[in-house]
């Protein structure tokens, strides 16, 4: 099935999402061992204020280097949004554990697990759907691997996110200045299943669309010639 092809079976993933003006398709790929040293670099660039946001603490380079290091992809799953120069615009890490493990969580669900999200977007890059584009496909994951709680934890300072939770039906509870954010969601069905194949294919062609063109312009700039 080729990229057209894919765009006449859901329209839907290849536009902007409905809120207010257009913005350019938000690409979220599922990302894999061989993006750690990228996703590495997005973690390292976030200030101060960033990472007190997105780890509830500063976390310092050291700490940050270890909890890239030891992502667990076949545990969790983590989610990405490239730019043209394969740079990560914006990582989303669904961490799944046990219901037991989460005390306060145990009688949420009957499932065995339960997910919580965390979402970090560069500076650059934000108030284009990035965040809410990661979680989108966050909450598609966890009903696909029959998980119907997702949870997320952050400050009550934090209005851009708790937008982001209210406006995707999150439950939000503030307490002593932090927040927590629940979402009930629905199982999963055939719909919700193609939409996220769906929605991985288009991530894969813009990858591999990014991927050539700067190995092209690499090879090309190398020409004697060649003039910027
Ligand atoms: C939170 C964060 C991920 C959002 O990423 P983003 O790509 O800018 O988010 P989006 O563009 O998808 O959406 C931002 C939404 O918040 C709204 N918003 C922006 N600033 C806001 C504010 N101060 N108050 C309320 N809403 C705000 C925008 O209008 C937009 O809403 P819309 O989509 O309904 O128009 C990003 O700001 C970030 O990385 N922050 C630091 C880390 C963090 O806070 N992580 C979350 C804790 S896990």
């Amino acid at each position: 099935m080729n990229s057209s092809e894919l765009e006449g079976l859901m329209p839907e993933l290849t536009t902007a999402p409905a809120t207010g003006a257009r913005r350019p398709a938000v690409r979220v790929k599922e990302l894999a061992e061989r993006d750690r040293r990228r996703m590495l670099m997005h973690f390292l660039v976030l200030d101060d204020s960033d990472r007190l946001l997105r780890f509830g603490t500063v976390l310092p380079d050291e700490l940050i280097t270890r909890y890239v290091q030891r992502l667990d992809f076949s545990r969790d799953a983590v989610f990405g949004v490239y730019d043209d120069n394969l740079h990560l615009l914006g990582v989303g890490h669904l961490a799944f554990t046990p219901r037991e493990a989460s005390p306060t969580l145990t009688n949420a669900t009957l499932k065995e697990r339960i997910a919580e999200f965390g979402v970090s977007v560069a500076s650059s890059a934000r108030g284009m759907g990035i965040g809410s584009k990661l979680f989108e496909r966050a909450a598609i994951h966890c009903r696909n691997e029959d998980v119907d709680t997702l949870y997320m934890h952050c400050l009550s300072s934090n209005q851009t996110m708790i937008h982001i939770a209210a406006k995707a039906g999150m439950k939000i509870h503030r307490e002593y200045g932090e927040a927590d954010a629940y979402l009930k969601l629905e199982p999963a069905s055939p719909g919700t299943m193609l939409a996220e194949a769906v929605e991985e294919q288009f991530a894969f062609f813009d990858y591999g669309v990014k991927a050539n063109t700067k190995a092209a312009m690499k090879w090309l700039r190398k020409l004697p010639n060649w003039k910027k």
